[in-house]
């Protein structure tokens, strides 16, 4: 038996920032970002928008596309390092929101990579048979905890929210295999210092920007398309696959350079490279189940393609899927 992904859904805020109006707030230039990262424009969620309202609203895109009552998912897991709060998790309001009173609930944090970790984590309940209609919800609400004072980071980000339903099916299509990696001995390259219990929120971690992100960008990328080349090759030798049977790469948009890095690294023509990070910059553990769902609704993935996932992001936490559509 394999997990089969029945419905995708995303939710973009209405809200729409180009780097032109970046430009009136840090010291860049829509030149500069466009060259840089591939990025023209980003959804920004409204004031009193919150990330669980997000994943609701993707999830239930997934829930109609599939015709799932949102009532009968019996799990939810939330990759985000944007819940509404630090307790409960993002996943239990999700699942008050949608009214599923019969799933368990709860989040991952791999960043980035969270919905690849959620997929690969859901999958495996499905397999089991302990779940038998569960959703992936990959959702982020960065512009709140980027530094709007430093042009470094506050120009990549967007807010998003993807969701991917699982279900059980014993046909030839499903999730073929998922490969998951961390190393926290990078933890220092990309993270949020304050807010936990290392540093307490206080004035003093406020004063010093603490409950912002940090970034080394250089690092990250470096790391990111070695670690990706690397994690998708291991994905498709699990599967006696090699990169020229696969029809779709969908990669986490974290920057284009990165993208075009890592499919020319693996001789796979960009063309196979669904690409949506101008109009909406790194949605963190958005990005992948809402560049999904932009392939399946417009048509792009036929029965029988296989459709290569792979994400990164802060822990270092990396990750890859294979999926046959
Ligand atoms: C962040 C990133 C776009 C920077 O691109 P880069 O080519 O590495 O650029 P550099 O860091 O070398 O910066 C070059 C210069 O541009 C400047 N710069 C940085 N941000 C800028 C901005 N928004 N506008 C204009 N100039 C900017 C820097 O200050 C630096 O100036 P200096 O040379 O005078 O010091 C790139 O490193 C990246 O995408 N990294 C991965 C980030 C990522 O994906 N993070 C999430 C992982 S999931």
């Amino acid at each position: 038996m394999r997990a089969q992904i029945i419905g995708t859904g995303a939710y973009l805020p209405a809200k729409v920032v180009t780097n032109v109006d970046l430009e009136k707030i840090v010291e860049t230039t829509d030149a500069w970002i466009n060259d840089r990262t591939g990025i023209r424009s980003r959804h920004v969620a409204a004031e009193g928008e919150t990330t669980s309202d997000m994943c609701a609203a993707a999830a239930r895109q997934a829930c109609a596309q599939a015709g799932v009552k949102p009532e009968d998912v019996d799990l939810i897991v939330v990759g985000t390092v944007t819940p509404d709060m630090p307790l409960p998790s993002c996943a239990a309001l999700v699942q008050a929101k949608l009214g599923a009173r019969k799933a368990f609930a709860f989040d991952v944090l791999a960043a980035c990579a969270g919905s690849i970790y959620g997929l690969a984590v859901a999958e495996k309940f499905v397999v089991t048979g302990q779940s038998k209609r569960a959703l992936v919800i990959g959702a982020e609400l960065l512009t709140r905890i980027v530094d709007w004072q430093d042009r470094n980071t506050c120009v990549l980000f967007g807010d998003a929210a993807g969701a991917m339903l699982l279900g059980p099916g014993d046909g030839p299509s499903g999730i073929l295999s998922t490969h998951l990696h961390s190393d926290g001995n990078y933890a220092g390259i990309l993270k949020i210092p304050a807010g936990g219990s290392a540093q307490p929120a206080s004035a003093e971690t406020v004063a010093a920007r603490g409950h912002y992100v940090k970034m080394q960008g250089k690092e990250v990328f470096k790391f990111a398309v070695r670690a990706l080349e690397d994690v998708c090759r291991e994905a498709l030798a699990a599967n006696g696959l090699s990169p020229g049977d696969v029809q779709h790469v969908v990669m986490h948009q974290a920057n284009l350079r990165i993208l075009e890095a890592v499919v020319k690294r693996l001789e796979i023509p960009i063309e196979r490279c669904v690409i949506n990070i101008d109009r909406y910059a790194n949605t963190s553990s958005a990005s992948v189940p809402i560049t999904l769902d932009e392939a399946n609704r417009s048509g792009r993935l036929r029965p029988g393609d296989t459709v290569l996932m792979a994400a990164i992001g802060g822990g270092i936490a990396w990750g890859a899927a294979v999926v046959r559509w």
